[in-house]
C-alpha cells in the first residue's frame, strides 16, 4: 500500500551535532551534512555537521572513513571494495544515488555535501538500508542458468555472438541505487506475496537471463513476470539509466522483456533467442 507521508517517528526533526573543524595551516575545510539515526535511541533522526580538513581525502567514502576515524566512531555505514564492484557503499549524495567510493569530492563544486541513506528503504542506522527486500525479488527471478537438456560432458558452450547479447547486463553489482531511485518502484516495490514491481535491478537480471543462449527455462521465466505489477510499473521514467555507476540501462532491459512478453505466441511459448 502506497505511503505518502513519513511516519512521525521517521521525520528529521531537531538540530543535529556540529563538529567544527581546525582551521589554518592551509587547510582545506569542507562540510558535510549527514543523515543520523539510532535504532536504540527515542529520538528521530537529525542531520549532523561535519568540518573536515580534505587534504589527502579524495573520495567520498574516504571523507566518511576520515569522520569514522577521528571524529564520530558511531557513524555507520557499509563498505568493503572501495573500487566499485561490492555495491555496498550506494547513498545518496547531494540528492542522487551514487557509489560513495567512486565519487571524488571535487565532483560536486564546493558547497556542502549532503549524504543521505537510500531513498524509500528501511533504515537500519544512519547509512544503512535493509535490502532485504531487494535481495528477496532478486532471489525472485531465479538469477542462475536453468536447463533441461541434460548436462554436456563439459561446459554448455556458447558463441561469442550469444555471450556478447549479455554484455550491459552481466556487470550489474547489485547495488541497488537504480530501484531506490524508482518512483515507481517506491509506490509499489514491496508487498511481499502480493502484486509489487520488482524494479529496474531485479528486471535488468531477468533480462540477463532471459536472453542467455545457454538458459532453457524462458517460458518459465516469462510466465513469473505475467501479471500487472511485476514488469509492467515500469513507465519509462529513466532514473534508473541515469544513476547506475556501472552504466547500465535497467530501463531497456524491461522494454525488451515486455518485447518478448508481446512476441510469444498466444502467451505461451518464448521467442527470446
Ligand atoms: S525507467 Fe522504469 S525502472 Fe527505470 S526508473 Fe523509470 S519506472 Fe523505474
Ligand atoms: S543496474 Fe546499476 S544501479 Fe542497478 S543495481 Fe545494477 S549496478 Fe546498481
Ligand atoms: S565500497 Fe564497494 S562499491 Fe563502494
Amino acid at each position: 500500500m502506497v505511503q505518502l507521508t513519513l511516519p512521525k517517528n521517521s521525520k528529521v526533526t531537531g538540530k543535529g551535532k556540529v563538529y567544527k573543524a581546525k582551521k589554518g595551516d592551509g587547510a582545506k575545510i569542507r562540510r558535510f551534512r549527514i543523515y543520523r539515526y539510532d535504532p536504540d535511541s527515542p529520538e528521530n533522526p537529525r542531520v549532523d555537521i561535519f568540518e573536515i580538513d580534505t587534504r589527502g581525502v579524495s573520495m567520498i567514502l574516504d571523507a566518511l572513513i576520515k569522520i569514522k576515524n577521528e571524529i564520530d566512531p558511531s557513524l555507520s555505514f557499509r563498505r568493503s571494495c572501495r573500487e566499485g564492484v561490492c555495491g555496498s557503499c550506494a547513498m545518496n549524495i547531494n540528492g542522487a544515488n551514487t557509489l560513495a567510493c567512486t565519487r571524488g569530492l571535487d565532483e560536486f563544486g564546493s558547497g556542502d555535501i549532503s549524504v543521505y541513506p537510500l531513498p524509500h528503504q528501511p533504515v537500519m542506522k544512519d547509512l544503512v538500508t535493509d535490502l532485504s527486500n531487494f535481495f528477496r525479488q532478486h532471489a525472485y527471478i531465479e538469477p542462475f542458468l536453468q536447463a533441461k537438456t541434460p548436462d554436456p560432458e563439459k561446459e554448455r558452450l556458447q558463441s561469442h555472438e550469444d555471450r556478447a547479447r549479455l554484455d550491459g547486463l552481466y556487470e550489474c553489482i547489485l547495488c541497488a541505487c537504480c530501484s531506490t531511485s524508482c518512483p515507481s518502484y517506491w509506490w509499489n516495490g514491496n508487498n511481499p506475496g502480493g502484486e509489487e514491481y520488482l524494479g529496474p535491478a531485479a528486471l535488468l537480471q531477468a533480462y540477463r537471463w532471459l536472453i542467455d543462449s545457454r538458459d532453457e527455462m524462458t517460458k518459465e521465466r516469462l510466465d513469473k513476470l505475467e501479471d500487472e505489477f511485476k514488469l509492467y510499473r515500469c513507465h519509462t521514467i529513466m532514473n534508473c539509466a541515469q544513476v547506475c555507476p556501472k552504466g547500465l540501462n535497467p530501463a531497456k532491459a524491461i522494454a525488451e522483456i515486455k518485447k518478448l512478453m508481446v512476441n510469444r505466441p498466444n502467451g505461451q511459448g518464448a521467442t527470446a533467442k
